[in-house]
């Protein structure tokens, strides 16, 4: 009796031992707009509820720092490395690093541009280029019954990144096949509103009031550009109708206001899919090589229905 008492408690330790708490090293690209705030947020009480240790870098939009950050987390041996990439090239070797050391990389949110798709086992996240062509159909029903030229400017997120490269290609693909729309200036806002503002008062500078669209690639730039355009005496929404992407509140707020005509939603909410993905691949289930988020569109008239829905 006392014998087979002593096997089930040493059996249980054991169970206790195997069940060690997975270690997850994510690597975040900053905190340069609302939506990333929220993505770190929902990254961080999603692995609270998943019971997933977190080591949480920020590399404050420098991608040098990201590769530092997933070199640490290969040192400490961590069990699975995510990270949201700033820009798309230049990770094959630190890919590589981590193959090596047989830990799993999953992307978040943004896309890598590697040859050898084997470098990493999941990408989570919106498809961008469907963002890009979602804004373009909303304008093209919006200015149906416009006649002649639809000068557009467009502020274009961080160089280099997914989401500007992809945003910009759906966008363009819609109106390839119509001359009116013109896009007369593009720059990058590096998805700031300080940035989105700048770049915006340079487009009135240069344009006055020959601007009658604006299209953002994220809402920060979008209400960055709205304080210039006020500040030139135009009124946002009206004089320039204004295309954006994300559908964080701030854009519900310029909506409700007025000032902003259109968000394209890319949601951040992507801590529970990521840990759930973690948890599978430690249990040595296979995953989809891709994993995308649905989204909708939220014109202005919707927003005030909207808005006490919002997560983020
Ligand atoms: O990668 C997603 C983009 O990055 C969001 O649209 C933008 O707001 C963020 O900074």
């Amino acid at each position: 009796m006392v014998l087979a008492g002593l096997v089930m408690i040493l059996g249980g330790l054991g169970c206790q031992a195997e069940k060690k708490k997975i270690t997850l090293g994510f690597s975040q690209i900053g905190a340069e707009s609302e939506w990333r705030t929220a993505n770190t947020k929902s990254i961080e009480e999603a692995a609270k509820t998943a019971g997933i240790e977190l080591k949480f870098s920020d590399a404050q939009q420098k991608q040098e720092n990201q590769i530092k950050a997933i070199r640490s987390f290969i040192a400490q041996k961590v069990d699975v490395i995510a990270f949201s990439p700033v820009v798309e090239t230049g990770w094959e070797p630190v890919l590589r690093e981590a193959k090596a050391a047989k830990i799993p990389v999953i992307l978040t949110d943004r896309a890598v541009d590697t040859k050898d798709e084997t470098l990493w086992a999941t990408f989570i996240g919106s498809d961008f280029v469907e963002e890009g062509r979602r804004a373009a159909k909303w304008l093209v029903e919006k200015m149906k019954d416009h006649q002649g030229a639809v000068n557009i400017v467009e502020l274009q997120g961080t160089v280099g990144s997914a989401p500007a490269i992809d945003r910009k290609k759906g966008f363009e693909e819609i109106l390839k096949d119509k001359p009116d729309f013109k896009i007369i200036r593009s720059q990058t806002g590096d998805f700031t509103r300080a940035k989105g503002k700048e770049v915006m008062e340079a487009f009135l500078k240069a344009e006055g009031k020959n601007i009658h669209v604006l299209y953002a690639h994220n809402d920060d730039m979008a209400i960055g550009a709205i304080q210039a355009i006020e500040e030139a005496g135009l009124r946002p929404g009206k004089d320039i109708l204004i295309i954006s992407i994300d559908a964080v509140k701030g854009a519900f707020e310029a909506m409700m206001a007025g000032k902003l005509n259109v968000t394209v939603e890319c949601s951040p909410l992507l801590g529970p899919q990521l840990m759930s993905a973690v948890s599978d691949l430690m249990a040595g289930k296979a995953l989809p090589k891709r994993i995308v988020t649905e989204e909708s569109v939220f014109p202005m008239e919707t927003a005030a229905q909207e808005f006490p829905k919002r997560k983020y």
